[in-house]
């Protein structure tokens, strides 16, 4: 038998901040006060001016960073040192913009093997749902799809540099609180489900906790 927790997921934003399009979903979540996570590339952030203010907001407004990069390169093609460059410079650029340190990474392209985790000091967040919303670039189908199959404890994989990842949101949010869903960050969602993340471990999602 399921517990009567409330059923949650853990909406995960990768590739931005995007000064064009981060803005309008953290509005959408703001409206909605419910949380996030935005696994960002470095170079997003000091290539543009606004780069650190979005980092800062998401902090502010209760949302979780993650590190996705410092240039969106497979590690898998990368030597220790390349690895060690990309991942710290981005948790660097996350540091200095907002003070916060970053506790997750998701890996761009979700490549890892046996010996990346070895050597990747944080746990490795995949995803339980990938809404494919690069490739489709139509709100609606991107919203029907995510509501067609979303379930208790997902980690659903979007973007947020497309603007109909946006308008996909503006219909999702309120859809998903309507079903009874509450929108966590992945750190929130594992705490609530019991699970401590430990560093070099993958997790793409948290199921809902059984009781007997
Ligand atoms: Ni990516």
């Amino acid at each position: 038998m399921k517990t009567q927790l409330q059923p949650m997921v853990a909406l995960t934003f990768d590739d931005g901040p995007s000064a064009r399009y981060t803005p309008a979903i953290l509005d959408i979540l703001d409206q909605y006060d419910s949380s996030a996570t935005f696994f960002i590339l470095g170079t997003q952030v000091v290539d543009q001016e606004q780069g650190a203010e979005l980092l800062s907001r998401m902090v502010d407004s209760g949302h979780e960073i993650g590190i996705h990069s410092y240039k969106h390169v497979a590690f898998t093609e990368l030597t220790p040192e390349e690895l060690a460059i990309q991942i710290l410079t981005a948790q660097d650029v996350i540091q200095n913009a907002t003070g916060y340190s970053a506790k997750i990474i998701r890996p761009p392209y979700g490549f890892i093997n046996e010996a990346l985790l070895k050597l990747i000091p944080f746990p490795i967040i995949l995803w339980s749902m990938d809404t494919e919303d690069w490739r489709i670039r139509d709100a609606k189908i991107i919203s029907d799809t995510l509501l067609s199959v979303v379930k208790d404890g997902d980690i659903i994989l979007l973007h947020d540099i497309f603007e109909s990842t946006v308008d996909a949101m503006k219909i999702v949010i309120p859809a998903l609180l309507e079903k009874g869903f509450q929108l966590v960050t992945v750190s929130g969602l594992a705490d609530a489900r019991g699970v401590t993340m430990e560093k070099g471990k993958v997790y793409s999602i948290f199921p809902p906790i059984e009781t007997s």
